[in-house]
């Protein structure tokens, strides 16, 4: 059976460069031939975590809804805005409600990180903090990350890279973590049968 993908946006606004790139990645990942579960981070909105509302109601409806997303998913795409050097609070925020769940879903998934920026660096510094919760997670972070700089003139009007020597680096990511992906897939079939 193909792989399944889930990708989505760090950032909550609709005009958001980083769905754009998310949208983008989700077609590359279509077009390779696995599922794409194409999501918003809007589809998991969620208060702040509270420990006592967690003791009194337990997870909100929106962190339930990407701890059942990321459970239907071999490997998972984020594109997360950098925010002051560091991972935007409400994509930490959602890390945060959603790793209280048992068996907690980012355990041995896969995931690649990418981001979109205005700046010349592209939100790099970014991926570099989300690392951290997700590999403290056990999430098996793909090592090579793609950042787009100069965001608001990147995109051609398709949704596609303008630049040819970016859209081959970014083809090259997603084909890179597609193919460790599927051998560990395949690998963890054959050690199960
Ligand atoms: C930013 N931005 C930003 N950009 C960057 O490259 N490095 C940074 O440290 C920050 N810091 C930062 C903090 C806050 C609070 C905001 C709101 C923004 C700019 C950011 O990259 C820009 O707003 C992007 O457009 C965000 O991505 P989306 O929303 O277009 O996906």
């Amino acid at each position: 059976s193909p792989l399944r993908v889930l990708v989505f946006g760090g950032a909550l606004r609709a005009e958001s460069a980083n769905a754009r790139l998310a949208s983008l990645v989700a077609r590359l990942i279509a077009d390779a031939g696995a599922t794409v579960d194409h999501a918003a981070m809007r589809d998991f909105a969620m208060p702040m975590y509270d420990g006592d509302m967690e003791v009194a109601e337990g997870l909100p409806p929106g962190a339930l809804a990407l701890r059942d997303r990321l459970e239907r998913c071999d490997a998972f795409v984020i594109s997360s805005p950098e925010y002051n050097g560091s991972v935007p609070g409400v994509l930490k925020n959602a890390i945060d409600w959603v790793s209280r769940v048992r068996p907690q879903p980012f355990k041995t998934k896969h995931a690649m990180l990418v981001s979109a920026s205005p700046s010349l660096v592209g939100g790099n510094r970014g991926l570099w903090a989300l690392r951290v919760p997700l590999e403290h997670l056990g999430t098996r972070v793909y090592p090579d990350m793609f950042s787009l700089a100069n965001c608001y003139s990147a995109f051609a009007e398709d949704g596609t890279l303008i630049d040819s020597g970016l859209r081959e680096r970014l083809a090259e990511t997603v084909a890179g973590f597609l193919s460790l992906v599927e051998a560990d897939v395949r690998y963890v079939c054959l050690e199960r049968r």
